[in-house]
């Protein structure tokens, strides 16, 4: 395939994150999380963290202009010159549309948007239970994916915590405006032709496995 320029859709806790990490080692492309560059952000205080903070506390979406930014001059770089994965951007029509325009301008275009589908109540006990380590980002859940030793980060060492818009009033708030605001782009990557659905309420092992496939599958179609 001569690029891989994949979007990562899908509401919170649907397992992104999770699946970004594997796709990251599957074919050594640059990751970019618009949640985990905030968090960054946030934790060092930057101009960036200061905007995006309030927003984020509330599990509203930080204003369209400062996410194309953050991510447009991500991906013009030479670092993306076979492909990139986004998770977490687009998440509005207008940043959809921005991605679209950049990536024109650049005489490139996306090869999949990969919606993975997890009904609400699941996401509910997902997020609930979710841990993340504070130094990397790292994601565990106590129940699907425990860590070796309790608190522990399994990968680094380092402490794991709940995120801040993992407590319930603000779960409820992130999944309303995913169904509001990010749902609409399902419509949009469809009427495009790549949209390909992968059903994420399986377990991640097997979420791979789909993931695998359908981009093995359009790897197979480029080449007809
Ligand atoms: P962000 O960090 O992107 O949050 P999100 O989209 O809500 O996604 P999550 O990180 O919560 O979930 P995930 O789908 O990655 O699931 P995970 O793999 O962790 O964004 C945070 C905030 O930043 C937003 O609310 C907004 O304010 C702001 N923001 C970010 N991007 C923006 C943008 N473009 N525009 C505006 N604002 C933006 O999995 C969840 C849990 O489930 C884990 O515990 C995991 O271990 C477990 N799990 C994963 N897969 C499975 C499985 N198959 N079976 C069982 N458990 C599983």
């Amino acid at each position: 395939m001569s690029e891989l320029n994949l979007v990562l859709l899908g509401p919170p806790g649907s397992g992104k994150g999770t699946q970004g990490e594997r796709l990251q080692e599957d074919f050594r492309l640059p990751y970019w999380a618009t949640g985990d560059i905030l968090r960054a952000a946030v934790r060092d205080g930057t101009e960036l963290g200061q905007q995006a903070k309030e927003y984020m506390d509330r599990g509203d979406l930080v204003p369209d202009d400062v996410m194309v930014g953050v991510i447009a001059e991500r991906i013009s770089t030479t670092e993306a010159a076979d492909g990139f994965i986004l998770d977490g951007f687009p998440r509005t029509l207008p940043q959809a549309e921005a991605l679209d325009g950049e990536l024109d301008r650049l005489g490139r275009g996306l090869t999949a948007a990969l919606l993975i589908d997890v009904p609400d109540d699941e996401l509910v006990r997902r997020l609930s239970g979710r841990r993340t380590c504070v130094k990397a980002g790292h994601v565990f859940h106590v129940d699907f994916d425990p860590p070796k030793h309790e608190g522990i980060c399994d990968i680094d060492g380092s402490r794991l915590i709940v995120r801040d818009d993992d407590k319930p009033e603000v779960i409820r708030n992130r999944l309303e405006t995913y169904h509001e605001k990010t749902e609409p782009l399902i419509a949009h990557y469809d009427e495009r032709g790549i949209l390909r659905r992968i059903d994420g309420a399986r377990t991640p092992d097997e979420v791979s496995d789909r993931i695998r496939a359908t981009l093995a599958t359009l790897r197979m179609e480029e080449e007809l």
